[in-house]
């Protein structure tokens, strides 16, 4: 149980963000902020993520330092990977960096890595720490949804519908290439949003056989085909998905369209805004409560805290259905 109430009380808050940004971090840090001086607390921003905490680039954050930034993709506190923080020594100078500010927990906004290093300083050092999941991939054990998962397949979906338009005036065949490192929620949320005849995801094994012959149905009815390939599926990438495909089935002019960064950045949707506001006055309520090593997420609509070490779901049972429903509507 996380839960520790015979612990000191907390004073001042840290705030990062950490790993791939996520539209929506920036509404996450501001309702951080916001909320820790609701509740009378000192709140400080730690640029870079870890490594900022390594480095002492820290610095005090006033109500007004986040006006104007709920609307705003990326994240004010940027972003980076530590080789520092990975390293125990390198934890020890963050430790006490955080001492000298007088810093006493903190509010890791990310993904998993992100929480794997919180676990890591936790353990070491015994500071309060509450994750926030932030990242576009929508990969978090804990959470129905990540902040930025929605802006992001919202991105996509467009960019997906343009390129139906251009489909359908040449009878072509497209390959998309979505983000999703391992996981391949966005893909299939992207799939059956923009009405794709096909998916490829990390989580099934589908193989370019079935493709193809989806692909040989579609051929003698429909004037244009998209197969979503998520990046990290197990046939490659949507240029080698392609490059097999083509092996076997030549009926379509082929092209392929890799969405790739354009899908991190933009002005968060209503959704994401309000996920990550919530988000935040709960990661420092969780603190005020004692909580600590423990991530906040929305689960059936109900903000819940699950601890950082729960494994990320495989195969989801929502992605599981949001396939089968797409297989049905391709026809
Ligand atoms: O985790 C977010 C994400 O955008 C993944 O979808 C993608 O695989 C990765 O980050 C890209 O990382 P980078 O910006 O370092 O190329």
């Amino acid at each position: 149980m996380a839960m520790a109430s015979s612990a000191p009380p907390i004073g001042h808050v840290g705030v990062l963000t950490s790993g791939g940004d996520a539209p929506g971090m920036n509404a996450a840090i501001r309702a951080v902020v916001r909320a820790s001086h609701y509740y009378g607390l000192r709140v400080s921003g730690i640029l870079e993520g870890f490594d900022g905490l390594v480095r002492d680039v820290i610095k005090p954050m006033a109500v007004r330092d986040v006006s104007n930034i709920i609307q705003r993709g990326g994240t004010i506190l940027r972003s980076a990977r530590s080789e520092a923080f990975l390293t125990v020594e390198g934890r020890e100078v963050a430790r006490a960096n955080m001492a000298r500010h007088g810093i006493d927990a903190l509010v890791v906004i990310g993904g998993d890595g992100t929480f794997r290093g919180a676990a890591a300083f936790n353990r070491e050092h015994a500071l309060p720490v509450i994750g926030i999941p932030g990242t576009i991939d929508n990969d978090v054990a804990g959470t129905d949804v990540t902040i930025g998962f929605d802006t992001a397949t919202n991105t996509a979906v467009e960019m997906i519908d343009r390129i139906r338009d251009t489909a359908s005036a040449h009878d072509r065949l497209f390959f998309v290439e979505v983000m999703g490192r391992t996981a391949g929620a966005i893909a299939v949320q992207c799939g059956i949003a923009a009405g794709a005849e096909f998916v490829m995801v990390p989580e099934q094994k589908q193989d370019i056989a079935q493709l193809v012959t989806v692909l040989e149905r579609s051929a003698k009815s429909k004037s244009s085909v998209i197969v979503i390939v998520a990046e990290g599926d197990e046939e490659g990438g949507a240029y080698e998905v392609a490059r097999k495909v083509k092996q076997r089935f030549a009926h379509y002019d082929t092209r392929v369209s890799v969405l790739g960064h354009v899908q991190r950045g933009g002005n968060p949707t209503v959704s994401d805004r309000v996920l990550a506001s919530r988000s935040g006055v709960a990661a420092v309520e969780g603190l005020l409560q004692g909580r600590t090593n423990e991530l906040v997420g929305v689960i059936n609509g109900q903000i819940t805290y699950t601890a950082f070490n729960v494994a990320p779901p495989k195969a989801s049972v929502g992605e599981t259905e949001l396939l089968r429903i797409l297989n049905i509507l391709s026809i």
